[in-house]
């Protein structure tokens, strides 16, 4: 294995348990993430990009049960761990921060002190004034202009960008070794968008913290990872470094988005130009759950047994294709 392995993700099958039935979400999704590596899953809307990070994290809806894999961080899987002990890793070890930082943030606290709840968390043994000043040193940290005065604020008294500075700011307060982000600039003002995503980076270069950077934006992936990881319908369909991608995606699916978003102010959310839908994950998938909309598929394309496989043994760029451009 590789020493420099920080979050490994090994064939992860989730299914949710619905009026209509058990729906299953997730097909053995493999992701591996190095130490201070920045890799972005990338995919339509419902191919399961949150759904893999929420239960990598344990923080998994309760409708939503593991039914296949492993996850492990640092060689400890984190699904064998109690409820309680992963506690104790989530914000100091990772972190995630999301979308709607208004909403995840708590209305009739003081951001100051929705800081320092973290650090008290994580650090018991902190005293009350060097947790006051560490958190206002948080609040600098992610340039917030008057940390003293704002740490008395209120979430309803600061911008969208600001309050996604706060969610930063608690996310980072333990200097966890991962960050995930989930959609962290969705629902911001395009320059906003642009500073959050600078900052992010730049604490995360800083730190030497990896990120997972979850977007439906291929520009803002390329932009700001190393590597990108491509999610349909539940599956990894194409990992590989952002040059290689760019260079010659393999998968035909990766090939499509990349023709039909790589133009300014087209992400994901806005695509129409790919012909079909997500295939309803409450009736039995063919091997390939793309298969159904490949103009490349092959009658093997719907036999069992698909995987990640590095191609033209190039073992860092991984397709799950038997068809492959
Ligand atoms: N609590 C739940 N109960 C039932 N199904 C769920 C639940 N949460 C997610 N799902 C299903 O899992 C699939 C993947 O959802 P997920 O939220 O991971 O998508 P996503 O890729 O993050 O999409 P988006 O880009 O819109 O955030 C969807 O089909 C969704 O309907
Ligand atoms: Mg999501």
């Amino acid at each position: 294995m590789h020493t420099n392995l920080l979050l490994s993700v090994q064939n992860l099958s989730v299914a949710f348990d619905t009026r209509h039935g058990r729906v299953a979400v997730l097909d053995k999704v493999n992701l591996n993430l190095h130490k201070g590596e920045t890799l972005a899953i990338v995919g339509e809307s419902g191919s399961g990009k949150s759904v893999t990070a929420y239960a990598a994290l344990g923080i998994l809806d309760p409708a939503g049960k593991i039914t296949n894999g492993k996850v492990e961080f640092e060689g400890r899987n984190l699904l064998e761990l109690s409820s309680q002990e992963m506690r104790k890793l989530r914000g100091r070890d990772f972190a995630m921060i999301f979308q709607n930082p208004r909403t995840a943030l708590n209305p009739i606290r003081k951001v100051g002190r929705q800081i320092e709840d973290v650090l008290q968390a994580h650090n018991p043994g902190m005293g009350a004034k060097a947790r006051k000043e560490a958190a206002i040193e948080q609040l600098a940290s992610v340039k917030i202009t008057d940390p003293t005065r704002r740490y008395n604020a209120y979430p309803y008294e600061l911008s969208g960008g600001m309050c996604q500075r706060v969610m930063i700011a608690i996310a980072l307060a333990c200097k966890p070794r991962l960050l995930i982000a989930d959609e962290p600039t969705t629902g911001l003002d395009v320059t906003t968008q642009v500073v959050i995503m600078d900052l992010v980076h730049e604490l995360a270069q800083a730190h030497g913290m990896a990120t997972l950077l979850i977007t439906h934006d291929l520009g803002l992936a390329a932009d700001y990872c190393s590597r990108i990881a491509v999610m349909h319908a539940g599956q990894v369909l194409e990992d590989a470094p952002v040059a290689t991608l760019f260079k010659g995606a393999r998968h035909p699916y990766t090939a499509r988005l990349m023709a039909a978003t790589l133009q300014p102010g087209i992400t994901l959310e806005k695509l129409v130009s790919i012909p079909g839908q997500l295939p309803d994950l409450r009736q039995p998938q063919p091997s390939c759950r793309f298969s159904t909309r490949c103009e490349r598929c092959l009658p093997q394309c719907k036999e069992p047994g698909l995987a990640l496989m590095p191609y033209s043994n190039n073992t860092s760029h991984l397709i799950a294709c038997r068809n492959p451009l």
